[in-house]
């Protein structure tokens, strides 16, 4: 049982070289992006926007699998959130990205087990499954993030 469903999780993943990281649909996570474009950005090292305009409110998400919690250099980052990178040593993969989205504050306090604990994104994407999607879109715009994975 178990393993029917992962050969199907797998073969529903969309672009090849992302499929080691993301169980998502990207095409429907690009219109889910829509909600995040207020505030984040896709850009690349080179400075191209992949995705979004130029929402300053966020870090850029270009590079996300990965990259430890709340690392973007010059981005100042809620304590809780530089604690979970820093103290914790957390990494964003499918798993942590998604249960954040859909409740950032939340998620922070349960991962440093601190109620006091508080993030600095005033959004909540309400579904696990737009969750799931929007990480495969965000991770389908880099062209490495499938060879980390398999490192
Ligand atoms: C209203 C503005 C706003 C919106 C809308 C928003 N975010 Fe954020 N986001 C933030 C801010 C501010 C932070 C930094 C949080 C902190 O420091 O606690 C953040 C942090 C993040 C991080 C952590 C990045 C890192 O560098 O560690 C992720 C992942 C993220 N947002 C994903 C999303 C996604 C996906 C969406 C759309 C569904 C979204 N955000 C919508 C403001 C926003």
């Amino acid at each position: 049982m178990f393993k029917a469903t992962l050969t199907a999780t797998v073969l529903l993943a969309a672009p090849a070289f992302a499929q080691d990281v993301a169980s998502g649909d990207a095409e429907a996570g690009e219109s889910i992006f829509n909600q995040c474009q207020a505030c984040h950005v896709v850009e690349n090292d080179d400075g191209e926007v992949l995705a979004g305009r130029n929402g300053q409110v966020g870090p850029n998400l270009y590079g996300i699998s990965g990259r430890t919690l709340g690392s973007v250099e010059g981005f100042r980052y809620s304590k809780s959130m530089a604690a979970a990178g820093e103290d914790e040593g957390l990494e964003w993969n499918e798993e942590t990205f998604v249960g954040y989205v859909q409740d950032p504050t939340g998620w922070l306090k349960e991962q440093l087990d601190n109620n006091r604990a508080r993030g600095n994104m005033a959004y909540k994407l309400r579904s696990e499954e737009d969750a799931a999607n929007v990480w495969a879109y965000i991770v389908s715009l880099d062209p490495e993030a499938g060879e980390e994975a398999s490192e």
